[in-house]
C-alpha cells in the first residue's frame, strides 16, 4: 500500500512537471486529485485494509493528498505569475520612443487671415465691429442706397429668408457686410446726435449670394468692410489706407491699383485689385487676367451717411468691402476658393 502511495506521488509530481497551460492543469488536478483519481480511490477502499495497516497507510494518503495539493496550487500561482510577466512584458513602456502626437486643432487660414487683418487694421485705429448675418432688406439695400426695384440689387444675387407679410422689407441673408455701416453709424451717432463722433470700424462676417460658383465664387464667403467717417476725410485717405493694407500684407514692392466702378451706396466708387503674384501678373484661375480683385471701396455716398446720422455737409467718409478669401488666396497661395468650406483636412492641414 505505502509503495502504492509513493508511486501516485511521484507520478502526480511528475506530471505536473510538464503541465504547461490552464487547460492542462485543470486535467491534472481532475487527474490527480479529482474523484476518481488513484489516490481518492484508495482514500475509497480505506475500509478493506486491515486495523494495523489503516494509521500509517492514513497518514501517508494524507501526506501524498498535501504535497500534491501544495504541488498544485505552487504551480497554478507559478503560471499565473508567468503570464502576468508575458503581459507586463508585451506592454512595457520603452520610454526612449518618441510619443506618439495628440493630434492638435488649428486654426482655419480664413480665421487666420482675418485675424491678420483686425491687427493690421487695429494698428491703423479701426476698430472690429460685428453686426448680424440675417438682415431686413432695409438695411441690406434701401438704406445704402438701393431703392427696391434698383437694378443694382441684380449685382448680389439675395438668398431671402420666408417673410410672409413684410411687404417691401422681406428678411435677407446679408449680401454683403456694407448694411453693418449703417448699424454702426447709427449706434456712433447716438452718442451725440448734434456732433457724431467719428467712426472707424472694420466689420468682418460671412456673406451669401446665389452665385455660379467657380474657382473665384463661393455662395458664402467672408467679407471685411471697413468705415472711416469724420471731418475732412478724402479718397487719398482711402487710397493711401487700402495700398499700405497691401504693403502689409505682402510686402513694399506689391502692386496695387484703383479701377473706377459703381456701387449705389459709395460715389465716387472703385474697384480695387492687387496684382496676382500666383501667376507673375500672366492671368490664371484665381486671378483670370493678371489682376485679383480684393473687393469695392469708395467715398460713402450722402444719403448712406445721412441714413447713418451724419450730416453729408459736414462729414465724409470712405468705406470698402474687400474679400478675406481672396485675400488668403494671395497670401497663402490657394487656386480655388471651393477649398476652404469643404472640410477637407488635406487642405487645412497645410495651414
Ligand atoms: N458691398 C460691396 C459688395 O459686396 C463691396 C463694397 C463696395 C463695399 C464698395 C464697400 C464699398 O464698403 O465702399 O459687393
Amino acid at each position: 500500500m505505502l509503495e502504492k502511495l509513493n508511486e501516485i506521488e511521484r507520478l502526480g509530481l511528475d506530471a505536473l512537471e510538464a503541465v504547461r497551460d490552464e487547460a492542462a492543469l485543470e486535467a491534472w488536478r481532475v487527474a490527480h486529485l479529482g474523484r476518481s483519481s488513484a489516490l481518492m480511490q484508495l482514500f475509497n477502499g480505506f475500509g478493506q485494509l486491515t486495523k494495523e495497516e489503516r494509521p500509517m497507510v492514513g497518514q501517508r494518503a494524507n501526506e501524498v493528498k498535501k504535497v500534491l495539493e501544495a504541488a498544485f496550487g505552487a504551480r497554478s500561482e507559478e503560471m499565473r505569475q508567468a503570464a502576468l510577466k508575458r503581459s507586463i512584458e508585451q506592454e512595457r513602456l520603452d520610454v526612449t520612443l518618441p510619443g506618439r502626437r495628440v493630434p492638435l486643432g488649428r486654426l482655419h487660414p480664413d480665421t487666420q487671415i482675418l485675424r491678420e487683418l483686425y491687427r493690421i487694421f487695429g494698428e491703423m485705429g479701426f476698430q472690429v465691429y460685428r453686426s448680424r448675418e440675417v438682415e431686413s432688406d432695409e438695411y441690406n439695400f434701401q438704406l445704402l442706397n438701393f431703392p427696391v426695384g434698383h437694378p443694382a440689387r441684380d449685382m448680389q444675387d439675395t438668398y431671402f429668408v420666408e417673410s410672409e407679410g413684410r411687404g417691401d422689407n422681406p428678411i435677407v441673408l446679408r449680401t454683403h457686410t456694407s448694411p453693418g455701416q449703417i448699424h454702426a453709424m447709427r449706434e456712433v451717432a447716438a452718442l451725440n446726435p448734434h456732433n457724431p463722433p467719428p467712426v472707424r470700424i472694420v466689420l468682418p462676417g460671412m456673406v451669401y449670394r446665389y452665385e455660379q460658383v467657380d474657382a473665384r465664387h463661393e455662395t458664402q464667403f467672408d467679407q471685411i468692410e471697413g468705415l472711416a467717417v469724420g471731418l475732412g476725410i478724402t479718397f487719398s485717405n482711402l487710397k493711401g489706407t487700402l495700398a499700405d493694407l497691401a504693403r502689409r500684407l505682402f510686402g513694399q514692392n506689391v502692386r496695387t491699383r484703383f479701377r473706377a466702378s459703381f456701387f449705389p451706396f459709395t460715389e465716387p466708387s472703385a474697384e480695387f485689385d492687387i496684382e496676382c503674384f500666383l501667376c507673375g501678373g500672366k492671368g490664371c484661375t484665381v486671378c483670370g487676367g493678371g489682376w485679383l480683385e480684393i473687393g469695392g471701396c469708395g467715398m460713402v455716398h450722402p444719403v448712406v451717411l445721412r441714413n447713418g446720422g451724419y450730416d453729408p455737409e459736414r462729414y465724409t467718409g470712405f468705406a470698402f468691402g474687400l474679400g478675406s478669401q481672396r485675400i488668403a488666396m494671395l497670401r497663402y497661395r490657394i487656386n480655388d476658393i471651393r477649398y476652404f468650406w469643404e472640410n477637407d483636412l488635406r487642405f487645412l492641414e497645410q495651414f
